[in-house]
This record gives structure tokens, C-alpha cells and sequence, in this order.
């Protein structure tokens, strides 16, 4: 099986990436910021083609998607309170990247392209550019050209997430307790989150591409309801850190009070008994990955976070 990843070194990008290598697939990593060393670094030296190219670039997209079996498309940018300012970028990454991607994929004639949305529970210019190109891939998969099977993904942590400039839980989190500092939870972090592990999402999400499924959005999360809270206090805990928490009041672009978990029974119905990494375990594997990072990058880290 031949399959492009487009964003393909990114986070999620770079872990479906590992598991389609891992079932014996040849891999083309399409991203704008992507290099051989780093590919050799992450996927090991020759593992994987390189197509590095903007995806709004219609003819490199063809180049790439001749002749693949299947497209994965994780390219986009991300953040909340971050894409206040970034509107039009973000329509144009998330929404003409993501329908450039289909067409070429028409285009190419493959068959299939993944496609990952998200939980549509907060108005702000990423949920808003997300369900618009989740409508646009519904739209394109109704012409029976192609097929873009669609999941919801929630909360992915996992090794290779981006320390920043982008604020994500598990990296902000882990990087201020690995400096002694105590963690920042915005509002009283009884928000939930449902926290699902990079590696168990690739391999979910490649069977669920290879599933034929076609139809409306389905949920990918572990299934379990987590406080921020308990996500800090996990954090400390798997760290070795006793500098606590300090609360700050709730950002921009987030609702308080929101509490999120997946359904997964539409996903378990098609593809049977989902199975996940111990919460515990993963999040010691991914501690250990951000612990092997240069200290200047935890710094700095922090201190964009003490910036912002
Ligand atoms: N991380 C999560 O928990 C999560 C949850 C729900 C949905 N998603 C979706 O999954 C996708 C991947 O998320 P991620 O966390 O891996 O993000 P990421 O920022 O780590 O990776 C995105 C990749 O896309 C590439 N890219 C961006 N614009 C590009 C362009 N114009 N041309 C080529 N490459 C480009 C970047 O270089 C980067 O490597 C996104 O679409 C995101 O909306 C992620």
C-alpha cells in the first residue's frame, strides 16, 4: 500500500507515519517543514519519501498523489486564543488546504483520503475552520469520487507534540514541571478533556481508514473523562514535581464548564473492542520523550508561555 501523509511531519502527521511503516507500507511525508534529516531522525534513514511542498500547491499535491492508494490529511494549523489574530491564515490552511487536498485526490483518482475533525463545542476561528472543511470533505465524498472517512479526534498527547507556540495541555504542563514550576490551569479545571495517545490514535485511525466505512463523522478518544485538574495532577505526579498548580483566569476563544469525552460505540461497532495504553504508561513514555529534549528548548518554552 502506497499512502501520502500529508502534514506528514507534524504530530499526529509523524505517528500515523510510524504505523503505516510499521505494517510494511511505503510512505510519502508531504509537509511544508520537512527535511531528511529529520525524517531519517524521526522514521529512521530512507524509511520514508519526502514531498517537501506547500499543500495550496495543486501541482505538487498531484505529483505526490499519483499513484497512492490512500491520502491522510494532518496538515492545518491549530490553537485558540493563538488564531485570534490569524483568521485568514487559518481559513486558508484549514479550509482551501483541506479542499485542495480533495480535489487532488479526485484528481489522482484515490480512493480514499482521512480526514480528522474535531469536537465542535467552542466558537473560534479553528472550530469554525474545522467543521467547515469537515462539510467540505462530506461534500466531495457524496460526488461517490472519493472517500473521506472523518473522525473526531479529541485530546492527542503523545512524543513530537509541539512544545509551542501553540498551547497544548500535556506539552505546557510537562514542560513546566519539568522546570520546577507549578502548572497553569485555566479557570477551576473542572473542565474535562478526554486524552487520547498519539500511537493509539494512528493505529485506530489507519483501521478505520482501511475499514471502507462511509458516512457521517465518527468520535475518536479514549472514551474517559478527565479533568484538567487530574491531567496536572498527573503530570506532577509522573514528573516528580511538588510545585502544585496556580489557576489563571479562563482564556479567550474557550468556555468554561465545557466538558468533553467521546463517543466511541460508533467506532467499536465498526471496528470491534477498542483498546488503549494505560493512561499512566503513556504519559510516562511521553515525560521521558520531553525529558531528552535540549534544556534550552524547555526554556525558552516556558518562557513564550510566560510572554503570552
Ligand atoms: N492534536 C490534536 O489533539 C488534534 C485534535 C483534533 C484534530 N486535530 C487535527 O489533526 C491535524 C494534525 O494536528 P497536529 O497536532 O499533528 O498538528 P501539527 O501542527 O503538529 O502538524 C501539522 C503539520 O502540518 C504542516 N503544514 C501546515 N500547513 C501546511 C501547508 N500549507 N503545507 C504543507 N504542510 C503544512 C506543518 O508543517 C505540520 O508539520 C490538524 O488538522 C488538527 O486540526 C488534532
Amino acid at each position: 500500500m502506497r499512502a501520502v501523509v500529508v502534514g506528514g511531519a507534524g504530530f499526529l502527521g509523524g505517528a500515523i507515519a510510524e504505523e503505516l511503516l510499521r505494517r510494511g507500507d511505503s510512505v510519502v511525508v508531504f509537509d511544508e517543514l520537512v527535511s531528511t534529516e529529520r525524517c531519517a531522525a524521526v522514521f529512521g534513514p530512507g524509511a520514508v519519501e519526502i514531498a517537501a511542498a506547500d499543500m495550496l500547491d495543486a501541482a505538487a499535491l498531484s505529483d505526490a498523489f499519483s499513484g497512492a492508494d490512500e491520502v491522510y490529511h494532518l496538515a492545518g494549523i491549530l490553537g485558540t486564543s493563538e488564531l485570534e489574530e490569524r483568521v485568514q491564515d487559518a481559513i486558508i490552511s484549514n479550509i482551501a488546504g483541506a479542499v485542495g487536498v480533495f480535489e487532488a485526490a479526485i484528481e489522482c483518482r484515490v480512493p480514499r483520503v482521512f480526514f480528522p475533525a474535531k469536537p465542535n463545542v467552542w466558537r473560534n476561528t479553528y472550530t469554525i475552520t474545522k467543521y467547515a472543511a469537515e462539510q467540505f470533505a462530506q461534500m466531495y465524498a457524496a460526488t461517490g469520487q472519493v472517500a473521506i472517512p472523518t473522525l473526531r479526534y479529541f485530546n492527542g498527547y503523545g512524543p513530537r507534540q509541539c512544545l509551542g507556540p501553540v498551547r497544548k495541555l500535556v506539552p505546557t504542563f510537562v514542560a513546566q514541571a519539568l522546570s520546577g514550576l507549578p502548572l497553569t490551569v485555566y479557570g477551576d479545571g473542572q473542565q474535562t478533556v478526554d486524552m487520547i495517545y498519539s500511537r493509539d490514535l494512528a493505529r485506530h485511525t489507519v483501521d478505520f481508514t482501511r475499514s471502507g466505512y462511509i458516512g457521517e463523522p465518527v468520535d475518536l478518544g479514549r472514551g474517559v473523562e478527565m479533568s484538567v485538574l487530574d491531567v496536572a495532577s498527573a503530570v506532577n505526579r509522573v514528573v516528580g514535581s511538588d510545585a502544585g498548580i496556580v489557576h489563571l483566569p479562563m482564556r479567550r476563544g474557550e468556555t468554561p464548564s465545557t466538558h468533553l469525552v467521546a463517543d466511541n460505540r460508533p467506532l467499536e461497532r465498526l471496528l470491534g473492542p477498542l483498546h488503549f495504553t494505560d493512561f499512566t504508561t503513556s504519559l510516562e513514555e511521553t515525560v521521558v520523550w520531553y525529558a531528552r529534549l535540549p534544556r534550552d528548548d524547555i526554556r525558552g518554552a516556558v518562557e513564550a508561555l510566560e510572554a503570552a
